[in-house]
């Protein structure tokens, strides 16, 4: 195992301690959260589910034989542990390397606790430098497209993706965010975006943040 994935099995083992009897929980999506699945599914009895962000997690937690629920039943989630591209020091993050931003978005907004769970690598002092993703209807990217340009940004479309939404997914690239809730409005409110991977207006609750010298703590 890297010295990068030793740190996302540390702070994934982290969160775990976030977990609670009955709980059901919100999964995020991507190799940072799939070491929290298996520290989970050796405590499935204890919880009561959980709510996925993505079919590729849905897949992962039933295979752990972890109940998954729909939102809509499930209704307000106490906790929701996902990890992020980018972090910084106001826990504001960017998210949907994997595509999956819009499940994310939405699972965080139903959430009562965001805790985020980073190796070192993903904390950057301005975010921009991964790209934003922005998820968009097939039929608007073009038209997204040049609205971002608008913006000052040079949009990627990542060419042969379709999300389990049925979404496209264009990447925002060369922008240096130094005010990403701002961004984040604006980008959403361009016809055709189904939504962004910057996650300002709701940002993380505590970020658990995995080093060299153990996991920390930011909020
Ligand atoms: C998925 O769409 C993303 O938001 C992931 O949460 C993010 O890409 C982190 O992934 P890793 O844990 O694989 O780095």
């Amino acid at each position: 195992m890297s010295a990068q994935d030793e740190h996302k099995k540390a702070v994934a083992e982290a969160a775990l301690e976030y977990v609670e009897d009955d709980m059901v929980i919100g999964v995020g999506t991507g190799s940072t959260v799939n070491h929290f699945i298996d520290g989970l599914a050796r405590m499935k009895t204890r919880i009561d589910g959980a709510v996925s962000s993505s079919e590729a997690t849905s897949q992962r937690l039933e295979a752990a034989g972890i109940r998954v629920l729909d939102l809509n039943s499930a209704g307000p989630l106490p906790l929701y542990v996902d990890g992020a591209d980018e972090c910084d020091a106001h826990r504001r993050l960017i998210k949907g390397g994997g595509g999956a931003l819009t499940r994310e978005k939405i699972v965080a907004a139903a959430s009562e606790r965001f805790v985020c769970i980073v190796d070192e690598a993903k904390c950057v002092p301005v975010l921009g430098d991964f790209g934003v993703p922005v998820e968009v209807v097939p039929m608007a990217r073009s038209l997204v497209g040049r609205a971002l340009v608008g913006l000052g940004g040079m949009p990627e479309w990542r060419e042969g993706v379709t999300t389990d939404n049925g979404g496209l997914i264009i990447d925002l690239r060369g922008l240096r965010i130094t005010d990403p809730p701002a961004l984040e409005r604006e980008i959403n409110q361009i016809a055709g975006v189904i939504s962004c991977g910057l996650f300002a207006a709701r940002p993380a609750d505590v970020v658990l943040v995995a080093g060299p010298g153990g996991v920390r703590k930011l909020g």
